[in-house]
Parts: C-alpha cells; structure tokens; sequence
C-alpha cells in the first residue's frame, strides 16, 4: 500500500470529469489513504455525494453550515496531509486564483496548511484561454502543485488538450509528492542559475545563451525533496515559476559571486549551473560608446571562479557540485575539473550530443564524484535530469 495512513481530503468540482473522482477515491482507499470528499453544488449535477461518501466510509462535506452545525474548516485543512482538487473546474480555479470563499471547499483551500495539489479539468478553448494560464501559473507560483491536462476526448466531443490526468497518474503524483518530501528537511541548498551579464556600457554587455532552465529545474527539485533553496539567478528570458524558492537576481560574474558567498557558509547542497562568464570589461564606461574607428578592442579580464573559490572554502559538512560543459575531451576535462575546483560531483553535458545544452528542453548527462563514482544518463528532459542529479547528490551524501 503506497499511501498508508495518509490523510487526504479531496475536492471534486462542477467538471465533466467529476465521475472520475470515484476511481480516484477507490484507489487511494486501496492504496490505504483515509479519504475525506468535499463537493462544490456544481459537482452534485456530475456526480452523487453518495457515491463518494460509500467509496470513501466518511460523510461528504458540501456545505459551510447546515442547519445548526458548522463544518469546521480549519481542521479539516489542519488533519490532511494533503488536498488535492480533481477535477478542478475553469471557475474554481479563478475564485482559487482570487482568494474567493464562497463555499466549504474554498475555505478548506484557503485555510490549509498541507500542500495542495490541482488536477484540472476542461475543453480546450477554455483551457488555451490567457485567463486560464494566468490562473494557473499564479497558483502554481503560492505553491501549489499542478497535474498537467492531456490531450483527448473532451466533453464537447473534439479531440484536444484540457482532458483531466487520468486517475493513475493522480495517484502516482501523489505518491511521488509523499516520497519526495521530506528526504531534504532541514538542509538548506544553494543553486545557481542562467547567464551572467558584463557591462561595456550602460547600453551594452558580453552575454551567453543560457537560458537558466537547467539551474531552475535542479533548485525545484531540491524544494521538492524539502531543502530550503537559495536561487542566484542571472538575467534569463522568458518567466519562470519560482514559487517557495528564495531568489536573488543578480547580472554580473561579481555580483553572483558576492550572492553566493554571503549564503555559502549555511549551504549544505551546493550546485553551480550558471553559465559565468570568463571575461569581463576591464572598465564600464559611463556613457554609450560612439561608432568611430573601423576595429575596436575591449580590453577584458578574467572574473572570479565563484565554483572554485567556494571549493577553498568548502568543509566536510558540505557538497558542492558544477557543470561541465565541454566539446573535446569531455571526460578528462570533467574529471580535472573536479580536482582544480575542489568539488565533489561535477555534471558533464557534451555539446556534441544533439538536444543537450543551452536553452533546450532536454539534456543528456553524465555524472562524476570524488569517490570515483560515475553515471551515464539518457536524454531526458531537464525536469527529469534535475531529478537524476538530485538523487546522485542525496545518494552522494547518504540522506
Ligand atoms: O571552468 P568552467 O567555467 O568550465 O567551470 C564550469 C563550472 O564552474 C560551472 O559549474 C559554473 O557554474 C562554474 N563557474 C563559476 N564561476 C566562473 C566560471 C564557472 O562558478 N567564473
């Protein structure tokens, strides 16, 4: 049983998908869960509150007050271990998103103190719609944790994406989440991410493609398993949901330095994924610099190894580890790198290996440790290696 004696209290919302609730019901119980159900009005017309009740062996919770009792919604957010809203309705969602309390389960949501997990459910007009995505990514940004739709057979009888994730896949997040927690409680983990910007002039400045997506990837992980990150991210494209992470912006290879310095000595976990750059302006001129001559130089000089300078630093109690990314010689560059820096694990990705390395959605790695340990990992996405590091890091350290 994979979920013995958790406590979960599920919402079920005004969806198509609402019937699905009973499988989701029936096989937490089997998975050894105490389930305690709490319907919208809406959710009623979908599915019968004495389905779930039987399924479940506890009452369905629907209203606030009834007659002269009130359900105390409080300790229902206190007792679970976790909420998890499937189906969770496009109109739940916003009143979610809102802070809205119109009902027992918004007041359970907004007085839990568990996580939160959401598993929504709709056609896919309402899915693609900007407000949808808004909703979702500012619930995903107070923490909560969302079950992707899939694409198929909708309500409306089209094929698309908005379908809610089957209940399998419900349940294995939900063991996934269970499992996750808590290996990192009480360690506190520094990662670093993205590009480093050295100023020419106030107009102009020698970058880097990365696109931080793998230093991100590695900082949710290590919240996920209970760390309290510190994120040192430099200037990256696009949005990120960043929720729960401590983030400090920083857009030069010195000012990544300071930030990491100034948490270093609490750090436990240390992991290096920015992409600094080796050379910076000699000077920053103060004004815009004119077109004159036909070549110009810019005289640069080298910036501080923030990886190797925490490695001098570093004790017995903390793990440090870096990126290598490589073109030749990709193993004995790795493996001397894990020397020159004083680390402990160094994470190779080879540019010579198509869908690996900057702004790409996948990676393929290979980890080494100063134990001599190494691991070859196949081409996944960067969630997934971020995954992969992480447990070499904690099977590292034996958490
Ligand atoms: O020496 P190299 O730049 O190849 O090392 C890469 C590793 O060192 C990465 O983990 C990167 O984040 C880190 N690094 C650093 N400071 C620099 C250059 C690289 O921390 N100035």
């Amino acid at each position: 049983m994979l979920l013995k004696g958790k406590k979960i209290v599920l919402g079920v919302t005004g969806s198509i998908a609402a019937y699905k609730s009973a499988l989701i019901v029936r096989a937490l119980i089997k998975e050894g869960a105490e389930v305690k159900v709490i319907m919208t009005a809406a959710a009623k017309d979908f599915i019968s509150p004495l389905t779930l009740s039987t399924l479940s062996k506890h009452p369905v919770l629907i209203d606030i007050f009834r007659e002269d009792t009130w359900s105390n919604h409080v300790m229902l957010g206190r007792w679970a271990d976790i909420m998890l809203v499937a189906p969770l309705s496009c109109n739940t969602l916003a009143k979610m998103t809102a802070g809205l309390c119109d009902n027992l389960l918004l007041a359970v949501y907004l007085s839990a103190t568990c996580p939160v997990m959401l598993a929504p459910a709709m056609d896919e007009d309402m899915w693609k719609h900007p407000s949808t995505h808004r909703n979702l990514q500012t619930l995903a940004a107070d923490g909560n944790i969302i079950v992707p739709v899939t694409n198929g057979e909708l309500a409306s009888g089209l094929f698309g994406e908005g379908r809610m994730a089957e209940p399998e896949t419900i349940i294995s997040s939900l063991v996934q989440q269970f499992k996750s927690a808590g290996r990192l409680s009480g360690k506190k983990a520094l990662v670093t991410a993205g590009p480093t910007y050295e100023h020419i002039d106030p107009v102009r400045f020698i970058g880097n493609h990365s696109s931080g997506k793998m230093g991100v990837a590695i900082a949710r992980e290590l919240l996920q398993c209970g760390a309290a990150v510190t994120l040192v991210l430099g200037p990256v494209p696009g949005t990120f949901v960043l929720d729960g992470l401590n983030v400090i912006n920083v857009q030069t290879a010195e000012e990544m330095y300071n930030a990491c310095h100034s948490v270093f000595e609490e750090t436990d976990i240390t992991v290096m994924a920015a992409a600094v750059a080796d050379y910076t302006p000699v000077a920053v001129a103060p004004e815009k610099i004119k077109k004159k001559e036909e070549s110009w130089q810019v005289a640069l000089q080298k910036t501080p190894d923030i990886l190797k300078s925490l490695g001098q630093k570093k004790t017995g109690r903390q793990v440090l580890a870096g990126f290598a990314l490589e073109t030749t010689n990709e193993r004995e560059n790795a493996l001397a790198k894990l020397q020159q820096k004083n680390a402990d694990i160094i994470v190779l990705n080879s540019l010579r290996d198509s869908g690996a390395g900057f702004g790409k959605d996948t990676n393929k790695v290979t980890v080494f440790d100063r134990n001599g340990g190494e691991k070859h990992f196949d081409l996944k996405s960067k969630a997934a290696v971020a995954k992969d590091i992480v447990d070499y890091i904690i099977e590292y350290i034996h958490v």
